[in-house]
């Protein structure tokens, strides 16, 4: 691995933060590529994504671009692989023609030997909020990556059985969190909030509901046992007709990363299209949050009325505190499961005691894709308002292979609402006005049978 040789900072400076951030991100992004194979490498796992090497190369050249060339106004390194790792160059398709696993790391390494040449110079004070996109776009790719091998490692796990026939109950909760009526702050102005998250900006929210954990596998199971993917009647003239045209070949029965053993029953649902999570909060007589409304419950502390970077405060992410990805020990094999229960760190919770907001799996909200008002594009528009359009709904949270730098309150993702193959799954919440009265005789059974059970004991309302 790559070591910068000379220090002659600070060690708390921003400079100092940057290298040891770059760093450690970059030896997690390497780890991933361990012992991989060159058809690993190289194959297109699924028809909506790059191969994972592909990924590797356009780390290295989206660094290369604005650290050096923008930048710096250094020369192009490799400027054949310009092409091939462009996002608008050659189409996904086509993208398994690469470079082997040696060469593209190769090009990573001699890009980031310029790079620490450059950034012991390099004027950070005005550049800073550039750096730490840099370091958030490996992030998010490595995320990409990650999802690629679970995915492809998905048909070597041990086939658990869609549901067991007993209709249960265990460890279910429908325990929901009040949240007062009042404005707050949504987005965040700090030099690592990414364009769409700024200018911070004040909302004024009613009194909703939000549930307090994820939706779990355990609840979930409800949907799937009362025929929820053979039922209309929950789901959206859109949300229908997807999941027509996506049951062919394959019928669609379960979420993608699905976990049907008794014992995941506390863990969340992840691989859900925006058209479940809005058929199953349907069959609850609940809907999905509004972006707003997460990141209220998430980072919002009435009593002070101030605002949280993470749902438990200021520290920085870590294991304790949420299912994030750790750099140094975050590997994809083992065929292992990597959710977690989502009642597993309370210490997480936020000022609300709402839990389990960050990592573990991204959450789908109600919202589309927008700029916040007096949006600015940073560090160029194909970032985010390329995808402001009513297409594209807002993921919150992060998953268990988001890393730390990625991840806070105000950071927005976003896909389109047929994309299952992503780590997400959500919670519910309900408006103070919406009436349980008015759910049908089968939401009423089963909140009868859910109320009152808590997740490991865990009692409230
Ligand atoms: C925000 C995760 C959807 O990976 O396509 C990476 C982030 N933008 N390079 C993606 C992104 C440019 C983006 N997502
Ligand atoms: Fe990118």
């Amino acid at each position: 691995m790559l070591e910068k040789t000379v220090t002659s900072t600070s060690i708390n400076s921003p400079r100092e933060q940057l290298y040891q951030a770059l760093y450690q991100c970059r030896l997690g992004t390497l780890n991933l590529f361990d012992g991989m194979d060159e058809v690993t490498f190289c194959t297109q796992f699924h028809p909506d994504f790059s191969p994972i090497g592909w990924h590797l190369g356009h780390i290295a050249l989206t660094e290369a671009y604005w650290l050096l060339e923008y930048t710096a106004g250094l020369p192009p390194l490799f400027p054949e692989y310009k092409e091939l790792f462009r996002v608008d160059g050659s189409p996904k398709a086509e993208r398994g023609k690469l470079p082997s696993i040696a060469a593209v790391r190769t090009y990573l390494e001699t890009v980031r030997e310029q790079v620490w040449r450059y950034l012991e110079r390099a004027p950070i004070d005005q550049q800073e909020r550039l750096w730490r996109f840099v370091l958030q776009h490996e992030c998010q790719h490595t995320e990409t990556i990650a999802l690629g091998l679970h995915l492809q490692q998905q048909h070597q796990r041990k086939t658990s059985p869609i549901f067991t026939p007993v209709f249960s109950a265990t460890n279910l909760s429908d325990d929901m969190v009040q949240i007062s009526a009042g404005a707050f702050f949504q987005g965040s102005d700090l030099i690592t909030a990414l364009d769409n998250e700024q200018p911070r900006h004040r909302v004024e929210l009613d009194t909703y509901w939000i549930d307090r954990y994820p939706v779990t596998c355990g609840q979930y199971r409800q949907f799937m046992e009362a025929g929820g993917y053979q039922n209309s009647q929950w789901w959206s003239a859109a949300g229908w007709q997807w999941l027509q045209q996506a049951s062919n070949p394959h019928p669609i029965l379960k979420p993608c990363y699905w976990l049907g053993d008794e014992q995941f029953a506390n863990y969340p649902v992840c691989g859900v299209s925006w058209y479940e999570a809005e058929a199953y909060c349907n069959f609850m007589g609940k809907r999905l949050p509004t972006e707003a409304e997460w990141e209220k419950a998430a980072s919002w502390v009435s009593n002070t009325q101030t605002q949280r970077t993470y749902s438990w405060g200021e520290t920085q992410p870590s294991r304790s505190y949420c299912n994030c990805a750790i750099p140094e020990t975050f590997r994809v094999r083992d065929y292992q499961t990597r959710t977690t229960p989502v009642d597993a760190r309370p210490q997480g919770a936020s000022a609300y005691g709402v839990q389990d907001l960050l990592g573990n799996v991204w959450e789908w909200t109600q919202s589309r894709f927008q700029g916040y008002p007096g949006f600015q594009a940073y560090p160029y528009p194909g970032y985010s308002q390329t995808y402001f359009d009513p297409e594209h709904r807002v993921l919150k949270g992060g998953s268990w292979a988001t890393r730390s730098w990625a991840m806070r309150n105000s950071f927005r993702n976003w896909y389109q609402p047929q994309v299952r193959q992503v780590l997400a799954g959500f919670r519910g919440a309900r408006s103070e006005s919406q009436d349980y009265q008015r759910m049908t005789p089968r939401q009423m059974y089963l909140r009868a049978k859910i109320r009152g059970v808590g997740l490991n004991g865990l009692l409230t309302n």
